[in-house]
């Protein structure tokens, strides 16, 4: 199978790009250190509003109790959750554990506002503040000092942050969030040393906004809430979205705000004419429409992506995805609704345009669909892999970015260029961190290349399990972004 014949082409594709979960976002693996919401987050586990531990569900303390060490007590007087590793000790709290103190040369405290902060602030608290992705913030010392030793054991093991590619193959990446080792022994070092403060002169200047749009130009949200399906588990709607531009812009970024993330599962945001999608609209009752696979319109294409671990998308420098006048968007939702109850949903999206005026080459979103797969009952490793060829089958085109995709039970997905160059590989699949992986410098595809893409699984379940829109169904996809 191969990717459209021109890029004005990809207006004609519908291909499915759906995803599913069917992973509880919240179990002892997941937040070890905390407790489960009624959401399903992971809280901090020591407030009294939401204390326990070890991932098992959040408990109310009452009035008069605290929570200490993940347990409602009684018993005030120790002063809670606080009481542990003091204000400012500099030994006592580690004590035992690596030696991490006799690295730093004895004297020295490891501080949180020296050493800590100028990597938390980088790396951490684009998702670990208020209001982001993260389970709990990390942004002041009060929030991090009784996280020490969960933080120690996250980036020493290298789960923290989250950052899925292979780093021999196709980057570095724009972004690429993985820690030194030297950052990873300054926090082990500063857990082991009971969390020092260190002096506030010496907090590093803020870096400006990590995780976020520089400028947005406009939010554009769902006109009204909508239920997921009360007879599907799967239920795909489309929702017009109305930039209203007066002109031609390009979007260069986007945030997608999903409204409920336990039941949203994946959000394509396609370019369609305006008119066509109102008419779609008034056509069918409640608020959108049904549309498995696309937008169920002729579109050109979709603006952007979200899944699970998808934040802040900027687009490669002065390039973009070209809007007209005339043109909506309809916001595709795959709500899934296997272990969460069915509640109102009001997505959103975040745009930045490029400046009036500005000249910007125009990238297209293309599609890499390896549907032709069939895994065995039972299997594991079961590996599957399609070419595709350059879709000018002419001239060369400019691979920018890729956004690998699978389900579930993926295991592994590389995508590779002629003669086996690796351009970007996930060893270990997880259905929670995906998004566009940008190379510094475009991949150039000879117009007579092709691009190949391999996926691997295992299956533990009794049934065949083929490509679907269900979350029980897998995939082999992916997005390039590419121009000219
Ligand atoms: C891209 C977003 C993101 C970044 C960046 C990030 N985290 Fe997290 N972190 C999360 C999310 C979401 C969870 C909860 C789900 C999970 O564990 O995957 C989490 C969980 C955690 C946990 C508890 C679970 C565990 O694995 O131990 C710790 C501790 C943690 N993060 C520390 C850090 C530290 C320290 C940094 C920076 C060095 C960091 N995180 C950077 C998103 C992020």
């Amino acid at each position: 199978m191969s990717i459209p014949r021109s890029l004005a082409l990809v207006a004609a594709l519908s291909l499915s790009a759906s995803c599913g979960s069917a992973r509880a976002t919240c179990d002892a693996t997941s937040c070890p250190t905390g407790c489960c919401s009624t959401s399903g987050r992971c809280e901090l586990g020591n407030t009294t509003q939401a204390c326990g531990s070890s991932g098992q569900a959040c408990t109310s303390c009452a009035t008069a109790q605290q929570c200490v060490a993940g347990a409602c007590s009684n018993d005030t007087s120790t002063g809670g959750g606080t009481a542990t590793g003091g204000g400012t000790a500099s030994t006592g709290g580690g004590t035992t554990s690596t030696g991490g103190g006799s690295a730093t040369g004895g004297g020295t405290a490891t501080t949180w506002y020296k050493d800590v902060l100028p990597i938390t602030q980088v790396s951490c608290t684009g998702c670990h503040r208020a209001g982001g992705v993260g389970p709990f913030a990390l942004e002041t010392y009060a929030q991090a000092m009784p996280m020490a030793a969960a933080m120690k054991s996250a980036v020493v093991a290298r789960r923290m942050p989250p950052w899925m590619p292979d780093p021999s193959c196709g980057g570095p990446f724009v972004g690429d969030r993985t820690l030194t080792q030297a950052q990873i022994d300054v926090i082990s070092q500063w857990a082991d040393q009971g969390a020092p403060e260190g002096n506030a002169a010496d907090a590093p200047m803020p870096p400006g906004p990590v995780g976020q749009l520089p400028r947005v130009d406009a939010t554009l949200t769902m006109a009204e809430a909508y239920t997921p399906s009360a007879t599907r588990s799967d239920d795909y709607r489309c929702f017009l979205v109305d930039p209203a531009l007066t002109g031609s812009r390009s979007v260069i970024g986007y945030d997608i705000a999903p409204g409920v993330a336990a039941e949203v599962h994946h959000v394509i945001i396609y370019i369609v004419d305006r008119n066509a999608a109102r008419t779609r609209d008034m056509n069918e009752a409640g608020p959108g429409w049904t549309c498995f696979g696309d937008s169920g319109l002729t579109s050109p294409g979709p603006i952007g992506a979200w899944a699970p671990g998808t934040g802040a998308v900027i687009y490669p420098a002065g390039t973009g995805i070209q809007l007209t006048a005339s043109q909506g968007l309809a916001m595709q939702i795959h709500y899934n609704t296997n272990s969460t109850p069915r509640v109102p949903d009001q997505t959103s999206v975040r745009l930045m345009y490029s400046p009036q005026g500005t000249a910007v080459t125009a990238a297209y979103l293309l599609p890499l669909v390896a549907n032709g797969f069939a895994i065995p009952p039972n299997a594991t490793d079961y590996t599957y892999s399609e070419s595709f060829d350059n879709p000018t089958q002419v001239l060369p085109i400019k691979i920018y970015g890729l956004m690998p995709h699978m389900h579930t039970l993926g295991k592994s997905i590389r995508i590779s260029g002629p003669a086996n160059t690796c351009l970007v590989n996930i060893p270990r699949w997880d259905f929670h961190w995906q998004q566009q992986y940008f190379r510094p410098q475009p991949f150039t595809l000879p117009g007579n290349g092709a691009v190949t893409m391999t996926c691997t699984w295992d299956n533990p379940t009794s049934r065949m399990i083929r490509w679907g829109e269900a979350t029980t169904d897998e995939m082999c996809f992916a997005y390039l972004y590419a121009t000219r």
